[in-house]
């Protein structure tokens, strides 16, 4: 495989063949498309980050024995790229995935990357691929970086090995039908994360084990689970893909961060947000119980945006909200935050690169 000069990448692809044409926008879901290329670097344990370079999107050659596929050594992030009326293309708050991302790096025994190294890495990754980003307003890149334990080892230890990678698709909504509510399955039995555990840091092994559960209330007409937490089992925690909020006599509450919760940057931009509009926000122990009494609940992430709940069922319980309405507070912040990232409006925040 031929490693392609970033300049050379970025030649190709601003002769921007319309990669996206004949797409049905409406339905167009978050899926995997393949593109044209990836971004890699390489580290060894104890070493330095090598040169970043693309190349053409494809399989990794891996070892069996790498310390990711053998116990799980992987981080992964996800973010997302606009493209503008006037073909600009925009990234929102990508410093604080680079962050994120060496946080769970420090957790997970792996070696962090410089915030400026990953931002160099996400615009090369995106540069080269920007013929696949969606026109304005109908979508958006979705960039997965993954730092992984690609080296090998047999006994328990981290991996002699690094690999970052990023790779990239266009994407339309997360859930089906858009904006529309989604109904919400409280999960009583299974938890997502405990205590001490890595819930707080977007590591792979996070992720898999929500399928079970995720899997079977699909099977039963729901959109997603809701998890709650490991000790109680009475506190909120969040979705398995997104972070969840609630309303009550226009008071927006968030299960607070500790260590069991994914600090999302959708989360964070949303509170900084609401607090800006004048809306008092709480992160706090939010109860079940809270929930099932509020007048509005919404998710928030990456890939789901701001999306409202139009149901939860608990145990035997099943709440509606809105009826079946998307809710005004979440209306109004998915409009707040999605002008700022497709550059309708002046970003006061300072999120947008
Ligand atoms: C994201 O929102 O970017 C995520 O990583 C969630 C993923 C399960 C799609």
């Amino acid at each position: 495989r031929q490693a392609i000069s970033s300049e050379a990448a970025t030649v190709h692809s601003v002769s921007d063949v319309d990669a996206l044409s004949g797409i049905d926008w409406e339905n167009f879901g978050f899926g995997l498309r393949p593109t044209d290329f990836m971004y890699i670097i390489k580290c060894k344990r104890g070493g330095e980050w090598g040169k970043g370079e693309l190349q053409p999107f494809g399989n990794l050659e891996i070892s069996p024995a790498a310390a990711v596929l053998n116990y799980g050594q992987g981080l992964f992030e996800g973010l997302k790229a606009y493209r503008t009326a006037d073909d600009s293309i925009l990234l929102f708050r990508p410093e604080e995935n680079a962050m994120r991302l060496n946080a769970g790096a420090d957790r997970m025994s792996m070696p962090s990357l410089p915030v400026d190294t990953f931002l160099h890495a996400v615009k090369q990754a995106v540069l080269a691929n920007r013929r696949w980003i969606p026109p304005p307003g109908k979508g958006s890149l979705y960039i997965r970086p993954l730092l992984i334990g690609s080296g090998g080892v047999l006994g328990l230890a981290p991996a002699p090995e690094f690999t970052f990678v990023i790779y990239v698709s266009p994407v339309g909504c997360y859930f089906k039908g858009g904006l529309a509510p989604i109904d919400l399955k409280v999960e009583s039995f299974y938890h997502r994360a405990a205590p001490g555990g890595t819930g707080g840091v977007k590591t792979i092994g996070n992720y898999a084990p929500v399928l079970k559960t995720q899997l079977t209330a699909k099977g039963k007409g729901y959109s997603d689970v809701l998890y709650l937490d490991a000790v109680e089992n009475k506190y909120v925690e969040e979705v398995s893909s997104c972070n969840i909020f609630m309303v009550k006599d226009n008071v927006i509450s968030t299960p607070e961060l500790k260590g069991t919760i994914l600090p999302g940057v959708t989360r964070k931009s949303i509170i900084e947000l609401a607090h800006s509009r004048g809306y008092e926000v709480l992160e706090r122990p939010v109860d079940v119980e809270e929930l099932l009494v509020a007048d509005e609940v919404f998710c928030t992430g990456t890939a789901v945006v701001v999306n409202p709940v139009g149901s939860i069922t608990y145990e035997s319980r099943r709440v509606k909200y809105n009826n079946g309405e998307v809710g005004k507070v979440a209306q109004e912040l998915y409009e707040a935050l999605t002008s700022i990232q497709m550059g309708h409006t002046e970003d006061k925040m300072g999120w947008i690169v």
